[in-house]
């Protein structure tokens, strides 16, 4: 704060303050407001003590004077007011009466009738009458003759006292003022100053490394500064070494990006030779495949054979074993394809039940010939649609329903329906069959893992439900199943439905 009454405030700019304001905002202001009233307070509590005990000690010193004067007197009187000598005792009283502080004199007979006086006899509060008696003595006797009566007054005392206070007030105030200036100053000097600085150093170095404050005293604020300046040392430091990290994390990471991205290159390259291979892979089976088909067609055609059951059956498992070798060629060769492509997707708004009917005619024969019964839940059809690539999702429903039908008991159903959850269409395929043991549970989605059905009647590579999660992923959906044992098993497959 600067001395005339402004402030600086935290972005250095310069306002005014109110004396209001001055006072609950300034140190050295609730200092004065603070010390004033107890040092003026005290200090008017020991005048008024003084000027009250040196009034006292002069009123005390009058009275014994005054007592004494009377004692004396009363002697020096007797033997005038013994022969009632008016005029020597008009004399006696005149120089008595010039004493300080004595305003009245007066001198009775013994019966009380008055021989001289002086002054003012009738003192009032905080006057002080004196009356003594006058004794005379004649040889051995000693005989009262009359009264001296002496009327003192203080009021000099009073007003010397009252203008003693005065003259001490002003000093002390000046004292006090003088003081009171000295000790702001000091305050100013030792606290707000340096406190000024701290605050400074702190509204400065807002955002950045705090700034250190050029102060140095043995007293509390300097060791609060001194810890400060300590703390401003240890978050640089700090400062320092996170930069050094921060700098030391960002080369990682491009090292890191760069690697990744020679990675990836890599990946693609290794993506696209093993597409090629796959490719002629495919052509090199297919064309084997294509002739062995054709010739056991041709040798089924054949008259010679017409008459031979026994070659008709071989030439037909021949046929049935290259196709289910064509068929598994076609899977391996799409499921190379799902991991090699991911965007492939072509998404369009479809009517779920229109899907389920499409999946139900596909799947048909496979459960005439098996006698599985296919069945459309009753629950409420969705009458929103399905976000998804058609081809894809009823790909997915089909490898689901047709193990609905393969993995199922003799005399069996399975049913499929769909219904709208939380922003999903959800499609349930519910069989009768065997259902899935639960320690094999966890291996359902491995490709090539058929649960120990390889050695079973039921054909199959295991690669179906690997392929049916790839394609309900790709189009952001989920797969998952619930399944008792002897009590068959339900697959629920989710996709976004149309918003
Ligand atoms: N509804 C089901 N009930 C009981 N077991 C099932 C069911 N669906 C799948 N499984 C088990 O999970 C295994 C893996 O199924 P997946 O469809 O992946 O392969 P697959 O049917 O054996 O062969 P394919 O590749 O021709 O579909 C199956 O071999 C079968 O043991
Ligand atoms: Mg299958």
């Amino acid at each position: 704060m600067a001395s005339d009454g402004t402030d600086v405030n935290g972005d250095g700019a310069v306002k005014r303050r109110s004396w209001g304001g001055l006072l609950s905002g300034s140190l050295s202001a609730k200092f004065i407001v603070t010390v004033t009233p107890i040092f003026l307070g005290v200090f008017l509590a020991c005048i008024v003590i003084e000027t009250w005990h040196s009034y006292e000690k002069s009123r005390a010193e009058i009275i014994h004077r005054m007592n004494t004067l009377a004692a004396s007197q009363s002697i020096i009187l007797a033997e005038s007011v013994a022969d009632r000598d008016t005029e020597h005792l008009s004399l006696m009283l005149a120089s008595i009466i010039s004493e300080p502080n004595l305003i009245g004199i007066a001198v009775h007979d013994k019966d009380g009738n008055v021989l001289d006086s002086f002054g003012t006899l009738d003192g009032a509060e905080p006057d002080f009458v004196k009356t003594i008696s006058v004794n005379y003595t004649e040889g051995s006797e000693v005989r009262r003759v009359g009264t001296l009566k002496l009327v003192v007054t203080d009021r000099n005392l009073r007003e010397e006292i009252r203008d003693q206070l005065i003259e001490h007030t002003v000093l002390g105030v000046m004292l006090l003022a003088a003081a009171l200036a000295a000790s702001v100053f000091a305050h100013r000097r030792t606290v707000t100053k340096p406190l000024g600085k701290l605050v400074s150093a702190i509204n400065e170095s807002r955002g950045d490394a705090l700034e250190k404050v050029d102060w140095q005293s043995d007293d509390e604020i300097g060791r609060v500064i001194a810890a400060y300046n300590d703390m401003q040392e240890r978050l640089a430091g700090y400062e320092r070494e996170l930069r050094a990290s921060r700098e030391l994390l960002e080369h990682r990471v491009e090292e890191r990006t760069e690697d990744l991205e020679r990675a990836r290159e890599a990946a693609v390259e290794a993506n696209r030779v093993k597409s090629k291979f796959l490719s002629s892979m495919s052509h090199e089976f297919r064309t084997p495949m294509n002739a062995i088909l054709g010739f056991t067609q041709v040798l089924q055609m054949s008259p010679d054979i017409h008459d031979d059951d026994r070659l008709k059956d071989r030439l037909g498992k021949i046929e049935e074993s290259a196709r289910n070798l064509m068929a598994l060629l076609d899977e391996i060769m799409e499921f190379a394809r799902l991991e090699s492509t991911t965007n492939d997707l072509h998404l369009e708004d479809i009517d779920p039940n229109t899907l389920i009917e499409e999946t139900v005619t596909m799947v048909a024969p496979l459960a005439e010939a098996r006698h599985i019964a296919i069945t459309r839940s009753d629950e409420p059809r969705p009458a929103g649609q399905v976000r998804a690539d058609a081809f894809k999702l009823r790909k997915a429903l089909f490898h689901v329903l047709s193990n609905a039908v393969k993995y199922n008991s003799p005399g069996g159903s399975a049913r499929i329906g769909c219904r709208t959850e939380d922003g999903y269409v959800r499609f349930e395929i519910t069989d009768t069959g065997p259902g899935i043991p639960t320690h094999l549970a966890g291996d359902i989605f491995e490709p090539f893992n058929r649960l120990g059905r390889e050695a079973g009647n039921i054909g199959g590579s295991g690669i179906g439900l690997t392929l049916t999660r790839r394609l309900v992923e790709s189009m952001s959906g989920d797969i998952s199943f619930e399944s008792e044992e002897g009590m068959g098993t339900t697959f629920v497959i989710r996709v976004p439905a149309v918003s």
